[in-house]
């Protein structure tokens, strides 16, 4: 009898199907993916794929993203519910109220975002690049930045800019990180270096000797002559950190920071979504052509 492994590898190659993964999939989804990646590195991907199928192991935002910058692919979810609170703490509607307030602004919309939101916004930025993209931004205009307040707040201080505007969204992910948990962990492991996502709120971001998005992470663990690192994000990431560097060690600051939504994708529903061709996420073409422009703007600048 055939493994589900073998079953997801057969279909996959009857459907000509490539499956991409978060770094915060389960440990068994990253095993079975042909590319492991942060939001851009994925955003990246999916623009440069041939197959015309794409099993996308992550949430529903990512697959929009996806589905927008290539609308003629069959961008697939495993799980339909697969979604992400923080991008669901701003609606289109309240965007507009927001810039109404401030008709001037430039608005960045973090890539944690729906395609509604990101049709309102000017710039897309992901954690890897956010720095990049609002220092792009003539200093004398204002900013809007959108939904992440601890991203704004990092990029914020990272460029010495007051002219900022942030919503009030987080990852309760994230969230639940305690600086306790980094202190513990600092006491236990004195060598080892902090890296941490800028999703943190702010006294884990202080605690940090690094902050960075998912992909930085892994490069810069493997880059690093450090062989001891402290993570503070989404579990998730352990499993490819773990994986790429054998001799190195990783400690997770707390089982807490674990994101429900990325942990709803399993191989039986990788199976199933490449059975039924389900769930494909598509964006309306008025929404789609839109949020386009500020991804593509993300993608030249960074
Ligand atoms: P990155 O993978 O871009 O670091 O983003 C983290 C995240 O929270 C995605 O939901
Ligand atoms: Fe959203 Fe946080 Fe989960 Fe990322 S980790 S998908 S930001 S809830």
């Amino acid at each position: 009898m055939q493994s589900i492994e073998e079953k997801i590898q057969d279909l996959k190659r009857e459907r000509g199907a490539i499956i991409i993964a978060h770094n915060y999939q389960p440990d068994e989804v990253q095993a079975m993916a042909d590319f492991t990646g942060d939001s851009l590195e994925l955003s990246r991907k999916v623009a440069e794929l041939e197959e015309d199928v794409v099993v996308f192991c992550g949430v529903h935002f990512m697959a929009e993203t996806a589905a927008i910058l290539s609308p003629e692919k069959k961008i697939l979810l495993p799980d339909r519910f697969a979604g992400c609170p923080m991008a669901d703490m701003i609606t289109a509607e309240q965007l507009r109220a927001k810039k109404a307030e401030h008709p001037g602004a430039v608005v960045i919309c973090y890539v944690n975002s729906s395609a509604a939101v990101k049709a309102e916004c000017d710039l897309c930025c992901t954690s890897s690049n956010a720095t990049a993209i609002a220092a792009s931004v003539p200093a004398g205009k204002e900013i809007i930045f959108v939904p992440d307040t601890h991203l704004g707040h990092y990029v914020q201080k990272e460029l010495g800019r007051e002219n900022m505007i942030m919503w009030d969204g987080y990852c309760p992910t994230h969230s639940r990180i305690r600086d306790i948990d980094i202190r513990r962990e600092k006491a236990e492991h004195p060598r080892a270096v902090v890296m941490a996502h800028p999703e943190c709120p702010l006294p884990i971001r202080d605690l940090a000797d690094q902050l960075l998005s998912t992909g930085q992470m892994c490069a810069f663990a493997k880059e690093s002559d450090a062989t001891e690192f402290i993570v503070a994000t989404e579990v998730g990431l352990l499993y490819r950190l773990r994986n790429e560097n054998p001799d190195k060690k990783f400690y997770a600051v707390s089982d807490r920071a674990l994101c429900p939504n990325m942990k709803k994708i399993d191989l039986e529903k990788i199976l199933w979504s490449l059975e039924d061709m389900r769930y494909r996420v598509t964006v309306p073409e008025e929404i789609a052509n839109k949020a386009r422009r500020s991804i593509e703007a993300m993608l030249e600048l960074s």
